[in-house]
């Protein structure tokens, strides 16, 4: 089993370029399957999501090859509509592969996903999408199994805001018969992305970005180049991290404006932010000032930098609140972080946070990706060396971490041990 070992009272000190982003590129993947041409996709992120989504593509008959920084997929050969159990219900993006399978071949059959456990994760927006489209969707002994003998454009309102149902709506839609229109839609920068491959396979997709996506259906899709954008959580991990240890970051390739929740809040902490057209300069503050964060859909705060704020927010003196308005159950950190000396009370979906004290080492656990990479930011600012467990969790979204820790200036390092250090799985 891995785990790292982080030393404490570091301080972050360096420059650091942003990969492609994960919650763009597990949808980029599975939306290749929608043509017959060949696509070439740029800038994805060496993640192990990705690793999976490579595996599933090649037992589904896509011929998948690497050049360089390139991947060249030619689903043209893909005749199989029951990707792996195995490997789906290991992360939750393989949900995508429903609404890409059931655009392409009108039917799809597939175990519920997996994924980190942010309480509740139901997909009955994305059903109610596919139902509107024409599908029928059945729910037998955990496979989803979904059929439909042509499907044609509906006009479809979204109950909750949902990225996943936003993007696999759309994946179903864009050869359906006819016009779709998605209202309430979510507006994440990922799903501009997404749109934006579509569209450059000759799909004809409108309105990403807003409320309100327009998807007028097309009988084939052809082939297409396409460069994923930079990921702003991982740029808001970094950012948080200088600030949080009171260092200095320059954090590359970035789309600033997808970053303006992040820098208006480490303004408000006290860090010192410089903003330049595709970087943007951190620098901590020794005086940090407590705030409140409220999550919300994109612009709001993002819920993926919750985790991270709060490790930055246990060190600035006062009391901070944290309310985690997107997933009920996304507060797994919070003990783990109290076993390192944090004094964080919880009530219902908001954290209050009594800061400006000392965080000291413990070994802890990571449950999901972005608690895991608060640990780290934990770790760093802590008194004594910390031992992280559940490094597979952070390896889904962060490529290589203690590489790009190290690039940062602070070391981080990963071991392999026997489970007796931490029993239980
Ligand atoms: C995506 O998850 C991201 N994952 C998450 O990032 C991110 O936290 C989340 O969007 C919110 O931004 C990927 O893109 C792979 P939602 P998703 O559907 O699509 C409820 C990370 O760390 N809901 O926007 O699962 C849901 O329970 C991950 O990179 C329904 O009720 O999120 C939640 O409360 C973690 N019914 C809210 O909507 C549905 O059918 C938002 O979920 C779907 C969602």
């Amino acid at each position: 089993m891995e785990y790292l070992r982080i030393k404490g009272q570091q301080k972050i000190n360096g420059t650091i370029r942003i990969n492609g982003a994960k919650n763009a590129a597990v949808a980029i993947l599975p939306a290749a399957l929608l043509t017959e041409g060949i696509v070439k996709i740029d800038n994805l992120p060496k993640i192990t999501d990705i690793d999976k989504l490579v595996e599933i593509l090649k037992a589904l008959g896509a011929k998948v090859s690497f050049s360089e920084e390139h991947l060249n997929i030619d689903s043209s050969g893909v005749d199989n509509f029951s990707p792996p159990p195995s490997l789906v219900n290991k992360f939750r993006a393989s949900y995508y592969l429903m609404g890409v399978l059931l655009g392409r071949f009108g039917q799809v059959k597939i175990p519920m996903p997996g994924g980190c456990n942010l309480g509740p994760r139901p997909i009955d927006q994305h059903i109610k999408g596919f139902t509107a489209l024409g599908a029928k969707v059945e729910l037998e002994d955990g496979l989803v199994k979904i059929k439909a003998k042509n499907l044609k454009g509906a006009h479809i309102y979204l109950d909750v805001v949902s990225v996943g149902a936003t993007i696999n709506i759309m994946l179903a839609a864009v050869r359906a018969e006819g016009k779709t229109i998605i209202e309430n839609a979510a507006k994440e920068p990922e799903i501009v992305d997404v749109a934006n491959f579509l569209n450059a396979m000759g799909a004809q997709v409108i309105g990403t970005g807003t409320d309100v996506i327009k998807i007028q259906g097309v009988p084939e899709l052809g082939h297409a180049e396409h460069t994923v954008i930079p990921d702003r959580i991982e740029a808001g991990t970094f950012m948080i991290a200088a600030a949080a240890t009171k260092g200095e970051a320059l954090v590359a390739e970035v789309i600033p404006k997808h970053l303006d929740p992040i820098i208006a809040k480490l303004k408000e902490v006290g860090a010192h932010l410089e903003v330049g057209p595709d970087w943007v300069r951190v620098k901590g503050n020794n005086m940090l000032f407590p705030a409140d964060v409220k999550t919300f859909p994109y612009p709001g705060f993002p819920t993926d930098l919750q985790a991270p704020m709060m490790v930055l927010l246990t060190q600035a003196p006062g009391t901070s609140l944290i309310t985690e308005n997107v997933f009920e159950g996304r507060f797994r950190h919070v003990d783990e972080l109290k076993k390192m000396g944090a004094r964080i009370k919880l009530g219902g979906r908001t954290a209050i946070i009594d800061g400006g004290h000392e965080l000291v080492s413990a070994p802890v656990r990571a449950m999901d990706l972005r608690g895991g990479a608060a640990f780290i930011i934990a770790g760093l600012i802590s008194r004594g060396e910390t031992v992280l467990a559940g490094v597979e969790h952070i390896d889904r979204g962060y490529e290589h971490i203690e590489k790009r820790f190290k690039q940062l200036g602070v070391s981080v390092e990963r071991n392999t041990i026997s489970n007796e250090i931490f029993p239980g799985k």
